[in-house]
């Protein structure tokens, strides 16, 4: 990683991560099926599957590429486990999850700022859940106990969760080109999860 002395006057990590990405998740938030009124338990289904199969290759190639700095606890925030269980409470079995397609273009983590940049659109996407977890009880009747659990994976703690790890970036002594390259990747992680739902079709 580079760790030279930080550029006095530079946008912190957070920042450069939220300029670089808003308007990427603008846009993939729009073309998420949660709010239209056409979601049914069926699309529910599907588009679940298709988170599956992109967070279980993205969370595999992060563990795997050992490039994570230390500080951030994976047992904690591994989210697969609980996307697995989720298809497991809709009815699917081992046999079907096994055969669900997996994302293959995955962002390139070649430097721990790269990571770092693909875990801040991972850890920031449990916000969001909060507010989508209630969307879903009201209208599908969908929780954390048949199918949600994902969309609610931090629970009361998510705020705290967040806070957390906005305070382990803050920890990472990245310089300009490092930062580059966690943006780069965090707008790679939006954009390959966006190119992959819609291969899916569960967009709108
Ligand atoms: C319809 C779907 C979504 C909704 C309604 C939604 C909504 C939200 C909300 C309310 C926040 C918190 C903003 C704040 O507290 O300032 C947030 C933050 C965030 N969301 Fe989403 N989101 C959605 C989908 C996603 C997805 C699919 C991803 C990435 C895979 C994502 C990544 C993020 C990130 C990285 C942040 C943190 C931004 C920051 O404060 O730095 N979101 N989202």
């Amino acid at each position: 990683m580079h760790s030279q002395a930080p550029d006095v006057g530079a946008p912190s990590l957070l920042e450069a991560l939220r300029t670089g990405t808003a308007l990427l998740h603008v846009a993939l938030e729009k073309r998420l099926p949660f709010f239209s009124d056409d979601l049914n338990a069926d699309w529910y289904q599907r588009l679940l599957q298709a988170y599956y199969g992109f967070y279980q290759p993205m969370e595999a190639a992060l563990y795997d590429c050992d490039l994570i700095p230390e500080g951030f606890d994976r047992v904690l925030r591994v989210k697969t486990p609980t996307l697995l269980n989720d298809l497991y409470a809709l009815g699917l079995s081992e046999t079907t999850v096994k055969a669900l397609p997996r994302c293959t273009e995955l962002p390139t983590l070649e430097t721990p700022a790269a990571c770092l940049g693909a875990l801040y659109v991972l850890e920031g996407a449990t916000l969001g859940g909060q507010v989508l977890r209630r969307e879903m009880a009201q209208r599908l009747g969908i929780d954390a106990r048949n199918g949600g659990a994902f969309l609610d994976i931090y629970g009361a703690e998510t705020g705290r969760r967040w806070k957390d790890f906005l305070d382990y970036l803050g920890r990472m002594p990245l310089d300009a080109h490092a930062r580059q390259h966690a943006v780069d990747a965090a707008r790679s992680t939006f954009s390959c999860f966006e190119q992959w739902l819609d291969s899916q079709e569960v967009l709108l």
